[in-house]
């Protein structure tokens, strides 16, 4: 509150006026007493800390939005579409760690529910089969529906065969880890209270189930006038039965032409998961890989929110910012998230940047890439170093090997857990790369 007050007094426009004491302050005695110890507290009378409006971290909605027009155009193209019974095939979004899929997934979501379509989302998770968070999502996608429906009976009879659905994964009842799978399937039926449905759904065969429960959501969908989307973000690790159920179901929905659309953000291998698993796949998804924001659009990322706040930054600053952060959209928020508590006054300088880099960089080293190397096993650590070793491109598997001194086929376990680990992908047969931006950076330091 304090910090506000201060905030509200910058002086209009000019750069590097000399500090003035804050309105409320020149009238009350009271403050005017506290006014020394509040500017050594707050340190700055217009770059207020308490106002920070950037936002680093992982799914965190960005202050602004910034280089994503092309994508979210699409997006929109896709729900018009769908909306109209058109053909239309889905989106899936790729892209390195930290470039903005989760932000953009979410993005696309607020889009769909504008348009009064239920929603649901899952995050895929290496080893888990995707029926029951499939379930919830759509269960939660249908409850947005079902106001709006006339029949109620007809969001029942779904309701029984989503109950059925989920249910149909469990193991056979009995000691042990099955009965206590059981008895976790029984735990999840959040508000469904009516019976579970026998004879669709579920067979126990996801690709079969997840297919009549999509025809089945989408046509209560259709009911409404309203379409479904189901987002599932970290799609590579969805497992590769699941996947292949997962392309099968979207399938089938596009040939009927049900409003539901599934719509997937994951790494850079993600196209080559799922073609791996149905050769059609490149027709059901519109690929849209996404990456650093070029100069333009990260400069509204940083000047955007920070002029709402009537800071500015200099056209040095700008450029110092763009060479420290590279355009990925993470260091983009980390780094301006540090400026902006270092900076006294606005507009914030080139050297106001040299101040923050090094704190921004231990933040980044710490939170960003030390948490996903900690990860990492003794023997995949070695890979990634030799990896790092090797450049910034994507190398070959037996160019590690031969920098490790060691046979490729005995480097696999380490090669496969990283992927697992979603530390790095193999785009080609044959070749890595990291998936963490300045990833082989933060590892050659390391070893200085
Ligand atoms: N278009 C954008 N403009 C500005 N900032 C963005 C943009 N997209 C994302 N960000 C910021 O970048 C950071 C990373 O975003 P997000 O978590 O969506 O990335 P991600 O690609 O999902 O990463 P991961 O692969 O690790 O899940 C967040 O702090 C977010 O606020
Ligand atoms: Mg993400």
């Amino acid at each position: 509150m304090v910090a506000t007050t201060a905030t509200a007094s910058r002086p209009e426009g000019a750069a590097h006026r000399p500090r003035r004491a804050p309105a409320a302050t020149r009238r009350s005695g009271f403050y005017a007493n506290l006014r020394p110890q509040l500017y050594r507290l707050i340190e700055s009378e217009s770059v207020d800390p308490v106002r920070n409006p950037y936002a680093p971290g992982a799914g965190q909605r960005p202050p602004e939005l910034a280089g994503r027009d092309r994508e979210l155009k699409q997006f929109e193209v896709v729900l018009e579409r769908v909306a109209r019974g058109r053909p239309e095939r889905s989106m899936i979004i790729t892209g390195l760690r930290g470039v903005g899929k989760t932000v953009l997934l979410n993005a696309f979501r607020s889009m769909a529910i504008q348009r009064l379509w239920g929603t649901g989302k899952i995050e895929a998770r290496p080893d888990q089969s995707i029926r029951r968070p499939v379930a919830s999502a759509l269960h939660m996608a249908v409850r947005e529906l079902a106001p709006r429906h006339r029949a109620p009976d007809r969001i029942e009879a779904f309701l029984g065969v989503l109950k059925a659905f989920a249910q149909a994964g469990e193991e056979p009842s009995g000691r042990g880890a099955a009965g206590r799978s059981k008895a976790r399937a029984h735990r999840w039926q959040p508000g469904i209270d009516v019976p579970a449905t026998r004879g669709r759904a579920d067979s126990g065969d996801l690709e079969i189930d997840l297919t009549e429960l999509f025809v089945d959501a989408a046509s209560v969908a259709t009911d409404v006038g309203a379409g479904i989307a189901l987002f599932v973000d970290e799609m590579q690790d969805v497992p590769a039965d699941d996947v292949s159920a997962l392309c099968a179901a979207c399938h089938e929905l596009s040939q009927s032409g049900g409003p539901l659309i599934v719509v997937g953000a994951g790494l850079p291998h993600l196209p080559a998961v799922l073609s791996a698993s149905k050769s059609y796949s490149e027709r059901l998804f519109r690929y849209a890989r996404i990456d650093r924001l070029d100069r333009a659009s990260a400069d509204v990322a940083l000047l955007a929110p920070a002029e709402r706040e009537e800071v500015t930054f200099t056209e040095d600053a700008l450029d110092a910012l763009y060479g420290a952060a590279d355009g990925y959209p993470y260091f983009v928020q980390a780094y301006a998230k540090v400026v902006w508590d270092v900076a006294p006054d606005t507009p914030i300088t080139a050297d106001d940047i040299k101040v923050a880099a090094p704190e921004a960089e231990s933040e980044l080293a710490v939170g960003f890439f030390g948490s996903r190397y900690e990860r990492a096993t003794p023997a995949e650590r070695d890979y990634m170093r030799a990896m790092a070793g090797l450049g910034d491109d994507p190398v070959s598997t037996a160019a590690v090997a031969d920098e490790l001194g060691r046979k490729p086929s005995s480097l696999s376990p380490a090669r496969d857990g990283l992927i697992k680990k979603g530390l790095i992908y193999s785009a080609e047969r044959g070749m890595v790369a990291f998936t963490v931006p300045h990833f082989g950076k933060f590892l050659r330091a390391q070893l200085n």
